[in-house]
């Protein structure tokens, strides 16, 4: 096998990135120090950097010079098992456009507030803490790590956590990072990462992906996230026919060889392939709803990864979340709930940029959403790299 660093580096060297120091477009989650400002990310020139302009070759550079990048091998280049599939909206372009201007998560006294107190507060502990944090999410794998959310009921978060996490990743890290879609059953995940279209489909990539591939040419399958990584969507949008265990396994193998971090959304527990996503993970992420009945099903689903082998519940996170302004379950006392399992509970509060719906946008969340997202990916990556 390849030793840590080199594996890394084919990765980057492969996006044309022989540094791996391009950063995102979009303002940091929770940067500890500014960045310089960014140059242009070739892993969105590698594919356009249009959601949905997936099947492109690169745009080349405007000058004479030399592109150092290796030439993009297009589905259509490659000899595929199957006709190239449309590309499907993910939104119908009648709602597209009826909707409006997205909500910033805090308002704007709560905005004006906070910058008031950042100029008078100490901020040593805070630096000493983002620091701490930014070092967990940037720890190097030896081989791809996957992490699995899921939860005990539908419409609980599960797409909105997976997409915040993906970004999260995808921000602090220069290695490939994929947000993937277990969930056949019409998912939110497409248009919560803001891809306007989608083509390939996990089932599809089963039958294409190769040993053979380079990470060029797997990209050239998957949609370009706006401020970078990459997403696979589980359908072309319409009601087809169910993921099964077989697809799954098959396509978060092969990927796993390209991707650092794969994210993965699954569909509801106990799902068969739910189950097979949660016992093949590095780390789980369970998102639980601050209800009484969310919590109590939640903690089913903890003894129940606590009788597994591999230390499931030890490798497991518990994102709990705030759908509502109106919440009437004690947050403290839900959390004191499931930690008496032993696992770690982050408290993911109510979002108005989340509740919304909608493409999410980094730079409209609320500061505590982020803070929460932000550590909620340094716990579950604390937990993927510790497995071996
Ligand atoms: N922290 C939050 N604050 C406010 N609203 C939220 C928050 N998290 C999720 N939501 C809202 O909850 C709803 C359900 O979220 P989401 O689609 O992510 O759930 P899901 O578990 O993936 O659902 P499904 O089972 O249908 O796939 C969405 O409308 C989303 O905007
Ligand atoms: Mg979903």
């Amino acid at each position: 096998m390849a030793q840590e660093g080199d594996w890394q580096l084919d990765v980057l060297r492969e996006l044309g990135q022989p540094d791996g120091l391009a950063r995102p477009a979009e303002p940091p989650l929770r940067l500890v120090h500014p960045a310089p400002a960014p140059p242009a990310d070739p892993r969105l020139g590698l594919a356009g950097a249009a959601s949905g302009q997936h099947l492109d070759p690169p745009a080349r550079p405007p000058s004479s010079a030399p592109d150092p990048r290796p030439a993009v091998r297009t589905p259509r280049d490659l000899r595929l098992p199957m006709p190239t599939p449309e590309s499907v909206p993910t939104l119908d372009p009648r709602l597209s456009h009826a909707l409006g201007s997205p909500q910033h998560g805090d308002s704007m006294a709560r905005r004006t507030g906070r910058s008031i107190r950042k100029l008078t507060a100490s901020a040593a502990q805070d630096v000493a803490e983002q620091t701490r944090i930014a070092r967990e999410l940037q720890q190097p794998v030896t081989t791809g790590r996957v992490i699995a959310v899921t939860s005990i009921r539908g419409g609980v978060g599960k797409s909105t956590v997976s997409a915040l996490l993906g970004r999260t990743f995808n921000h602090y890290r220069h290695d490939p990072v994929l947000t993937l879609e277990a969930d056949a059953a019409l998912g939110t995940l497409p248009v919560r990462m803001g891809a306007e279209s989608v083509r390939w489909s996990c089932a599809d990539l089963a039958q294409i992906l190769t040993p053979a591939m380079q990470l060029t040419d797997v990209t050239g399958y998957l949609v370009p996230v706006t401020d970078g990584g990459w997403l696979l969507p589980a359908s072309q949008g319409h009601v087809g026919a169910p993921l099964d265990i077989r697809t799954y396994r098959t396509v978060t193998l092969a990927l796993r060889r390209y991707f650092a971090v794969t994210v993965v959304d699954c569909e509801c527990l106990p799902g068969e392939v739910a189950r097979t996503a949660m016992d093949t993970a590095h780390a789980r992420v369970v998102v639980a709803p601050t209800t009484a009945e969310g919590v109590n099903g939640t903690r089913l689903v903890l003894d129940w990864l606590a009788q597994l082998p591999h230390s499931a519940l030890a490798s497991t996170v518990v994102a709990l979340t705030a759908n509502s302004p109106d919440l009437i379950l004690d947050g403290k006392a839900a959390a004191a709930h499931l930690r008496e399992t032993g696992v770690t509970v982050v408290p993911l509060p109510y979002d108005r940029h989340l509740a919304g719906g909608g493409p999410i946008r980094t730079e409209m969340l609320g500061e505590d959403t982020r803070d929460a997202t932000v550590r909620l990916a340094a716990e579950a990556m604390q937990r993927a790299v510790r497995v071996r």
